[in-house]
């Protein structure tokens, strides 16, 4: 058999084990079986990451700000980490495939020792990442469970499908054990298959988007900082480009000048002006750590837009028109005043967060808006701190607050918080509650679908381009449209399972 080694069986054996010529007889037969598990343990570990690393897609700026936070550089930080473990989880799973296929062609399972290393190196890096996310980004855990209940229907799909097909190898290594072990092989194998087969009985009930009635209406949107991937924040360009796409609030964020006008800018202290604008060019000697250390006009001579065509910061510049870069390129920064007036004309709210704000800050933000003559309801108003002397200058504005416990307490029903902090359940008992729920940053489809089924009022979004032209969530099915197909699969996959295994034996 030796010189007739299919091509297959030299490629299978060579890729796996390096011995690209006959090969010797088995000694080590047991040590193979163990890499074998490690093999399929890393491939696992690797696939949860990447996992994990793809629903946190969704807050990749939240990453790139924290390092630059640190480096004061702004690189995608986030998209180098994805390609280094989509590399990682890549070569996991063809090592792993090429090991069943050893298995399959009755081959030897000696794993080369650089393998081992690789492997090694791939469990030290992808534990650095969890590592580093459990230290300084713990808060984006919850996302993981949240994405399962929009993917669950899937996952089990997929679950039935290489059990199925694993099922083989199990048989085969089951009529040739021993009677002791087989017992063993038979209860593991038979508990996991009632577990992937049944878990649909516990998924029904935590997918919103497994729906039993009707499909709320599609969440309004929210443009974060205006449109700012397809425009440099915090801009007039930003803020039209959001209208463009049918947002029904801009969100902000507003500082105030040395001369008392207040603009908008989302940077603060240390990174204040650093990223989006040109400060360092304009003014080298001058102190501009602190909103008030610059005037109207110092603020009106720096360009905000050029920063954007420079980093390209959502890898979206180059769906931008000649016209539209020289637009961005051309940007300063608005006045809080300026933005009024835009939303005023085009009857769109206005919700913004005021960083440090004192009793000054907030009395001058809101005389500005009063003497804009928009209209007070289109002003959604969330900074918590002043929130008494703002009800009786301006009982008009929409009170929204960032914490339901305090929302309650004040006999609010408007609610702003980050998208998982709550459960959707929760948003689902809020809006029976008659309470308004926006949540932010979504920018992922995915995201926005789970959060549509749960009956969310409205997100916040970089992405408003993208969600609306979604018409339908991404994914939504009756509840009983499900419960056909899950039994129908699990029925398919123990029929081909029973043929195997008689067919082996
Ligand atoms: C840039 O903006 C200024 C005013 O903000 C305007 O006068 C000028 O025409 C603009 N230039 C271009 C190239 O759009
Ligand atoms: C502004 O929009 C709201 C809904 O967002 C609508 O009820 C209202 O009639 C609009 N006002 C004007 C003047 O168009
Ligand atoms: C929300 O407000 C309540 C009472 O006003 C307070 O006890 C609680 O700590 C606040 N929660 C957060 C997350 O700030
Ligand atoms: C919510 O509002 C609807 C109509 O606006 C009303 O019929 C219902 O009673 C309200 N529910 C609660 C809990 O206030």
């Amino acid at each position: 058999m030796s010189e007739h080694k299919s091509c297959c069986r030299v490629c299978s054996t060579g890729l796996y084990s390096c011995h690209w010529r006959g090969s010797s007889k088995s000694k080590k037969r047991k040590h193979g079986c163990c890499w074998l598990s490690f093999v399929t343990l890393v491939s696992l570990l690797a696939l949860c990451w990447m996992y994990i690393c793809l629903v946190a897609f969704n807050d990749r700026e939240d990453m790139n700000w924290k390092v630059f936070s640190k480096l004061k550089r702004w690189v995608n930080w986030f998209m180098v980490l994805i390609i280094i473990y989509s590399v990682i989880t890549t070569y996991c799973v063809l090592l792993l495939l090429f090991a069943l296929l050893q298995v399959a062609l009755g081959e030897r399972l000696d794993l080369h020792w650089l393998h081992k290393l690789s492997l090694f190196i791939g469990v030290t890096i992808i534990a650095l990442g969890v590592m580093g996310i459990s230290i300084v980004w713990r808060q984006e855990w919850p996302v993981v469970p949240l994405s399962l209940q929009i993917t669950a229907p899937f996952l089990q799909l997929g679950a039935v499908g290489a059990l199925t097909l694993l099922s083989s190898f199990v048989f085969h290594s089951f009529h040739r054990t021993k009677r002791g072990l087989q017992l063993l092989i038979a209860v593991v194998f038979v508990t996991v298959s009632a577990v992937i087969f049944l878990c649909p009985l516990y998924i029904h009930h935590k997918c919103p988007c497994l729906i039993e009635s009707e499909l709320p209406d599609k969440p309004k949107l929210f443009g974060h900082r205006g449109a700012p991937m397809l425009a440099p924040e915090n801009t007039m360009m930003s803020f039209r480009r959001s209208i463009s796409c049918g947002v029904t609030a801009f969100e902000t964020d507003v500082q105030i000048s040395k001369d008392r006008i207040p603009f908008l800018m989302h940077d603060q202290n240390q990174e204040f002006l650093l990223r989006t604008t040109n400060v360092k060019r304009v003014f080298p000697n001058k102190p501009f750590n602190k909103s008030t250390d610059l005037t109207w006009e110092e603020l009106q001579s720096l360009n905000a837009g050029e920063w954007f065509l420079e980093t390209d910061p959502f890898h979206s510049v180059s769906q931008l028109s000649e016209e539209e870069k020289a637009t961005a390129r051309n940007q300063t920064i608005p006045s809080l005043r300026q933005l009024l007036n835009l939303a005023q004309q085009h009857n769109v709210s206005v919700i913004f967060d005021i960083y440090s704000p004192n009793s000054e800050d907030t009395k001058d933000i809101v005389n500005t808006i009063l003497q804009s003559d928009i209209d007070p309801s289109l002003i959604l108003w969330l900074p918590p701190e002043e929130r008494e002397y703002v009800n009786l200058a301006a009982p008009g504005f929409i009170q929204f607050y960032n914490n339901k416990t305090k929302m309650f307490e004040n006999g609010g029903n408007h609610l702003n918080v980050k998208y998982s902090l709550l459960g959707t359940e929760k948003i689902r008992e809020l809006r029976r509650k008659n309470v308004t729920v926006n949540l932010w940053v979504v920018n992922e489809r995915w995201l926005f679908s789970l959060l549509w089924c749960a009956g969310a009022s409205s997100v916040t979004t970089n992405s408003c381009h993208l969600l609306r032209d979604m018409n339908r969530p991404d994914f939504s099915m009756r509840l009983h449209e499900y419960k056909i197909i899950w039994i129908l699969v699990d029925i398919a996959s123990v029929l081909i399972m029973i043929g195997l295994y008689i067919f082996q034996w």
